[in-house]
């Protein structure tokens, strides 16, 4: 089967490659993958190296909302395409919402359309469960029928797009799959999200910012369990459904701030309350009975083996964040900081 992977270069994307391939190329079956990334500040082609040699990988430097590109791509005899391109910081979404719409909702109409017109077998869309917006403390998790109720400009892009390809499905029948996973943690992930930028800067014993109270919960999964998910969707997953996919690991921020400091014996002195994310979601959790039910998967994953895990990766891995931290990213970083401190 020949996969187009979009956003290959990132987080998710290259775990999933990573996963796909297998150690020493023994593929999780017979794939041949090739990876579209236009190499955002987020996409690295450091967290593919290793494959440079494997005759199944290919990478395709380029955007997914340049129609012709994608075309001349499909063209090659596609059977499926996983897209994971976007942009995926809600923080960033809030300096800069129109390369959220340009990627995320224009982006995924491009792919669509090519899709439909080269007749592609399947089309799986990752989402996040943030399109559901913010769940009350005690209420139960988020399900594939929750109303849609996105609060940043983030969830929203990625909103817009599950209903395009909704829509595709409804229109022409055409056979696309979404998935709605929770927060993702693990190897190869940019340090502006929650768990890398706390691990990396308590590495280099610099503040830990907490937003607001720091009560907000996520439900945290490993992202191999989510590529699993995603493996398992593709295999089994039925056209014209959405999986809600999550990892059993609901805590709160200050949770998840106190474990890393543990687990690297770092003082809680570190820990500097900053003023709250505009929009803040208060809790995410979701109900990932379907995708068990029907597709047999669960994760497996314990939240705190799977960032002991994380944290030793980021130990062995002091280059690759170290070069990220110091290059282009240092100063939208210090910026968005300072505008934090109260
Ligand atoms: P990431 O930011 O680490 O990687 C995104 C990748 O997409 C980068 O390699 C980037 O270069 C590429 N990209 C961006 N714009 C592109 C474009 N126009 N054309 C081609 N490539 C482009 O993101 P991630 O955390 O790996 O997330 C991957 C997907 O999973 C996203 O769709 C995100 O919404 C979704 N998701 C993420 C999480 C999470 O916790 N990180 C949870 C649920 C869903
Ligand atoms: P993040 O990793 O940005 O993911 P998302 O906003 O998509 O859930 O943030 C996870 C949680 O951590 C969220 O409640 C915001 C909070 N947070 C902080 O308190 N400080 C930070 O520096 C960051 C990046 C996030």
């Amino acid at each position: 089967m020949k996969i187009l992977v979009t956003g290959g270069a990132g987080f998710i994307g290259s775990n999933f490659i990573h996963f796909l391939i297998g150690p020493d190329n023994t593929f999780q079956g017979d794939f041949e993958i090739l990876n579209l990334d236009k190499l955002t500040y987020a996409g690295n082609l450091e967290n593919l190296a290793d494959l440079s040699q494997s005759k199944n990988y290919h990478f395709v430097k380029g955007d997914i909302c340049d129609g012709k590109l994608v075309e001349s791509l499909l063209q090659s005899g596609v059977d499926a395409i996983i897209n994971f391109a976007a942009e995926s910081h809600v923080d960033r979404s809030l300096y800069e919402p129109d390369l959220f719409i340009q990627t995320n909702v224009v982006g995924v109409q491009v792919l669509l359309q090519a899709a439909l017109r080269h007749r592609i077998k399947k089309f799986i869309q990752i989402s996040t469960d943030e399109v559901y917006g913010s769940l009350p403390p005690d209420a139960p998790g988020f399900r594939e029928d929750t109303q849609l109720s996105p609060n940043s400009p983030y969830s929203a892009s990625k909103a817009a797009a599950d209903l395009l390809v909704r829509s595709y499905f409804k229109t022409y029948g055409f056979p696309a799959i979404i998935t709605r996973c929770s927060n993702n943690y693990g190897p190869f992930q940019f340090p502006e999200k929650l768990i890398p930028l706390f691990i990396t800067n308590a590495l280099e014993d610099k503040p830990l910012p907490v937003y607001g109270d720091g009560l907000n919960v996520r439900d945290w999964i490993h992202v191999e369990d989510h590529c699993r998910a995603i493996l398992a969707v593709l295999e089994k997953g039925k056209e014209g459904e959405i999986y809600n996919i999550g990892g059993d690991g609901e805590r709160t921020n200050l949770e998840i701030t106190e474990t890393i400091l543990d687990v690297l014996g770092k003082p809680k002195s570190l820990m500097r309350y900053v003023t709250d994310r505009p929009g803040h979601d208060r809790r995410y959790a979701v109900d990932f009975s379907k995708i068990q039910r029907e597709l047999g998967w669960s994760p497996a994953y314990p939240l705190k083996e799977g960032l002991a895990q994380t944290v030793q990766w980021y130990l062995r891995h002091d280059e690759w964040w170290r070069r990220i931290k110091s290059g282009a990213y240092r100063d939208f970083y210090q910026k968005h900081y300072q505008e934090r401190l109260p």
